[in-house]
């Protein structure tokens, strides 16, 4: 009863239906955080840990490199050097001795998609000083008294670990010697927030690790932070460092380091040593510190690189990075490149497998659709204002009392009614489905999980933890266990889960996870999982288990048959394999709509390709013209769905008058017309890991006036957007990167040239949106209900010649929903246009894929002139061709009549 009250009480005052700004109260600084403040206290310099020179076992077959380190206190630690696949080092420490108290948590099972291929590598030099090995293109050096780890490319350091000393492993010890250590501080074997008690039973075992970029001038990542794409110089403006901790934050903050609902511990360098990555493998709580160092103007060539080209020169950047608790386990990615970069990270922890092609169409959600006549309102209204779309959403008050898996059967008398009659017009039907579970004895999944101890517990280990979320008194399954994730997987099941038909896709939501009671919105970090894991070892994972319990369920419901979709909120590395993300509640203002673009290409550098904003803004309600421009946004947002709070005014694309409603009509209609570029971006994914949007930087890294710049993107790396994000802008300043490369206004075609800031006007109806000179991207015009309901309609090429009058592209397309591609049933087209010649080829790898489409339409853009004959170069029959002048477009009508065919087409001139 006092816990009910008590629960109630915190409801009230957490809930977001009552509209807040973010409670920074709520969360912790690092000052608060006490194995933070140890961390970030260290004496830097100060020599602590040192590799026994005897102990230092060489396996290069294996390509395994072990020894010891001692710590000052005369502790012995076991250091693992691996060297892996493409250059990449990995390096692992723990404890020597079995340790009597608790084991260090890895979440490598979760997040690698496979265990690393480990290479041989070659001992060049070893002495008692120091080792010196390769692997591939790669040297690594260990200096053993202080430690210290640097990666060298070509005999020079671009990484350098523990060059200021700060590195710290706290090994687990009995509270006894902890006490006899002499260095018991308030906070380390209980750490009180707020109301909150930590009882940290096994007391401090935080690691830590300083990382030197030689030669940076930018790093990037950390994914989720509401900040800029450059990470900014912790140290300098006195704030707290980033921190990496899965929280349920209302109403969050822009250009703010706090943490949100996912944690991706990678960062991307850039600078005189090209791309270098690092990825810091911990589930646990984790800050890190960025501090910019600029030495160049000591050196003359470090002063020339620096201001003359700007390209970092002797400047370096060093980062020191905190974890609670863990195995400190670490991989250093070479580059050089940011594609070598992602690349290296993608052969770690896996990539987006092909997503159904319905799930990049657009999708109309809101808090709540409040029965089965609104939804067939809006999907009636969607298709009377002419709006494609492809799934509709219902949120938590679909529920029967918030209880996953049930329906309100008032409000949905007949779902599966519902679900028939969406799926009759190719639209579906995504649900929430959040993993806490209510306290309520005659709901069947809570009663099963109970009785068979499939609950987290609290920290006593006896009883099921409980908290308050939406349903008012929970409990959290554990999806630790793969028993237990068995069993939610089968709860998706259409037999388990009543009124459900496989039409029925999901949006796990709330597993950071939230509790409403628990410390800074979240679980207890003393509760206990299988095998006695504390939360605190795998907080930041729980949301990846979450959606992979989903995965296997949808995989299973439809015999493997089928792509599951799944939106989280909470992510980990690895996370991409099974769902796609949004950036959570972000509010109706300029300043959040500013921020999408920078999160989205965050979130893509940290391998996770499939992400957006909800549109509009979750909180508060958005002015006619702001949601059009989000529209915009989203509309080249690899995910797209409008969202909205339930306390917010309705706001369907139509309820903002004619012209808007054109306006955002012309957006998703974008969309849908660029449906196969999408695609094909996708499929390229698979094959390399590149962000589907990614920075400029990441396709022109030699342009270094795109280092800093985050509020333009490109969409691969055919296309670039400079959308609008700001009130009244009529106009607006666009970088067009690369002085080698030319660039054409989407609609227009104006050409503009690479190197050059241009201004271009943008009324609302305008989305700045550029084509690369060089690429070929397919498109098909033909805007129907939603993204399929007409396999076999045609495609568009538009080739965008560049300056030698090139241009090359490819298409991937296959059935978009199922896993026959794996067998071969798909189609790549190669396209390229050189010495007058336009290509049309079966890509190397092409499969069987069958279909009736064709090419439409082709037009050349950028031709130097008007060509006096356009024939297939087989036959030399001629093709029916149309010039524009004004915009120097050439149009061929229907080329080929299937765009199976190989085709050559010669323009003479
Ligand atoms: C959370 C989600 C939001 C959702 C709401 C109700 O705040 O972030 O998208 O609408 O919960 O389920």
């Amino acid at each position: 009863m006092v816990l009910d009250i008590f629960i109630l009480l915190c409801l009230l005052v957490l809930t977001p239906q009552t509209v807040i700004a973010v409670d920074k109260g709520n969360f912790k600084t690092c000052s608060q955080s006490n194995f933070c403040q140890r961390n970030r206290n260290l004496p830097e310099g100060e020599p602590r840990y040192h590799v026994f020179p005897s102990s230092v076992t060489p396996e290069p077959d294996k390509g395994i490199l072990s020894f010891h380190i001692k710590d000052n206190n005369g502790v012995t630690l076991f250091a693992v050097l691996q060297t892996l696949q493409q250059g990449i080092l990995r390096f692992s420490l723990k404890e020597f001795h079995p340790v009597p108290t608790h084991e260090r948590f890895s979440p490598s099972e979760f997040s690698l998609d496979n265990e690393p291929t480990k290479l041989p590598f070659k001992v060049l030099s070893q002495s008692d000083t120091q080792i010196y090995i390769q692997n591939g293109e790669i040297q690594a050096q260990i200096e053993f008294s202080p430690f210290q780890l640097s990666a060298l490319r070509e005999g020079q350091p671009f990484v350098v670990i523990n060059k200021r000393n700060l590195m710290n492993f706290e090994p687990f010890m009995s509270k006894d010697d902890w006490n006899a250590s002499g260095v018991d501080v308030e906070g380390t074997w209980e750490e009180n927030f707020k109301s909150h008690r930590d009882s940290n039973p096994f007391g401090p075992s935080s690691i830590g690790i300083d990382v030197r970029f030689l030669g940076a001038k930018h790093l990037y990542g950390l994914p989720e932070h509401s900040d800029g794409l450059s990470l900014s110089d912790t140290k300098s403006d006195g704030g707290d460092p980033y921190r990496l901790y899965n929280l349920d934050v209302f109403e969050y903050e822009v250009n703010n380091r706090m943490a949100l609902y996912g944690a991706v511990p990678l960062v991307y360098s850039i600078g005189a040593n090209g791309s270098n990555g690092f990825f810091w493998l911990n589930a646990a709580e984790t800050w890190v510190d960025v501090q910019k160092v600029s030495d160049g103007g000591d050196s003359v060539v470090g002063s020339l690189l620096n201001s003359v080209f700007n390209s970092g020169g002797s400047s370096y950047i060093d980062t020191h990075w905190m974890s609670e608790t863990g195995l400190l386990d670490f991989f250093i990615l070479p580059g050089p490149t940011p594609s070598s970069v992602s690349e290296q990270y993608s052969q770690l922890t896996g990539v987006t497998p092909l997503p159904a092609l319905w799930s990049l169409g657009y999708h109309q959600c809101r808090w709540n659709y409040k029965d089965q006549e609104d939804v067939a309102q809006v999907d009636a209204n969607l298709e009377a204002n002419l709006i494609p779309y492809d799934a509709i959403w219902l949120d938590i008050e679909h529920t029967d009392g918030k209880k996953y898996f049930t329906w309100d059967a008032n409000k949905f008398p007949d779902s599966i009614a519902m679900l028939d009659k969406l799926a009759e017009r190719n639209h579906k039907l995504v649900v929430i489905i959040d993993p806490h579970i209510k306290r309520e004895d005659n709901y069947r999944i809570y009663k099963e999980l109970k009785e068979r101890g499939y609950l987290v517990k609290s920290s006593d280990g006896s009883s099921d933890y409980e908290g308050a979320c939406w349903p008012g008194g929970s409990s959290w399954p554990d999806f630790l266990s793969q028993e237990v994730r068995q069993y939610w997987s089968e709860c998706y099941l259409v037999e388990n889960y009543s009124g459900s038909t496989s039409n029925l896709h999901v949006w796990n939501d709330m597993n950071e996870p939230s509790v409403f009671t628990g410390p800074e919105v979240t679980m207890h970090k003393d509760a206990v999982h299988m095998g006695g894991w504390e939360h605190r070892d795998i907080h930041n994972l729980y949301g990846l288990l979450v959606t992979l319990g989903t995965y296997e369920g949808l995989l299973m419901r439809s015999k493997h048959q089928e792509r599951p979709f799944i939106l989280t909120r909470s992510v980990f590395p690895g996370s991409q394999r099974y769902s796609a993300v949004w950036t959570g509640d972000n509010e109706a203002s300029w300043g959040h709509l500013k921020i999408v673009v920078p999160m989205v290409l965050q979130m893509g550098l940290g391998g996770i390709p499939f992400v957006g904003s909800d549109v509009g803004g979750f909180f508060k309600h958005p002015s006619p013209e702001l949601l059009v421009r989000w529209y915009q946004v989203g509309a080249y947002s690899p995910f797209f769905r409008q969202h909205a709070h339930i306390d917010t005014p309705r706001r369907e694309p139509w309820l903002f008058g004619e012209d808007n409603l054109r306006i955002i009509r012309d957006a998703i209609t974008d969309r849908y017309q660029l449906l196969p570029y999408w695609y094909t971006l996708f499929y390229l994914h698979t094959q390399s890991g590149a962000p589907v949007v990614r920075p400029l930087w990441y396709e022109f890294p030699e342009d270094y006036n795109t280092w800093d710049m985050y509020e333009q993107a490109m969409v691969g790396s055919a296309i670039m957007i400079s959308p609008v994000t700001e009130i009244g802008q009529a106009s607006q300043e666009v970088y067009f990167p690369d002085e080698d490369s030319i660039w054409y206004d989407k609609k227009s075609f104006v050409r503009f040239t690479g190197g050059e800031t241009r201004s271009v006007s943008t009324p609302l109806d305008k989305i700045p949106v550029f084509l690369r000179g060089g690429s070929v991207i397919p498109f098909r015009m033909r805007v129907r209900r939603s993204s399929n309901p007409n396999p076999d309609d045609p495609f568009t090429l538009y080739v965008v010649l560049d300056g030698k009058q090139e241009a090359s592209g490819c298409l991937y397309w296959d059935d978009g929903h199922s896993f026959s591609y794996k067998d071969g049933n798909y189609l790549i087209r190669e396209f390229s246009y050189k010495n007058g010649e336009f290509s049309s080829a079966a890509g190397a790898t092409s499969g069987g894929f069958s279909t009736k489409s064709w090419i439409e339409r082709i037009l050349v853009i950028g031709l130097k002139g008007k060509p006096i004959k356009v024939a297939l170069s087989s036959s030399g029959d001629e093709l029916f061709t149309k010039w524009d002048l004004d915009s120097k477009t050439l149009e061929i009508r229907k080329p080929v009549e299937n765009i199976k065919t190989d085709v050559k087409i010669r323009f003479s001139f």
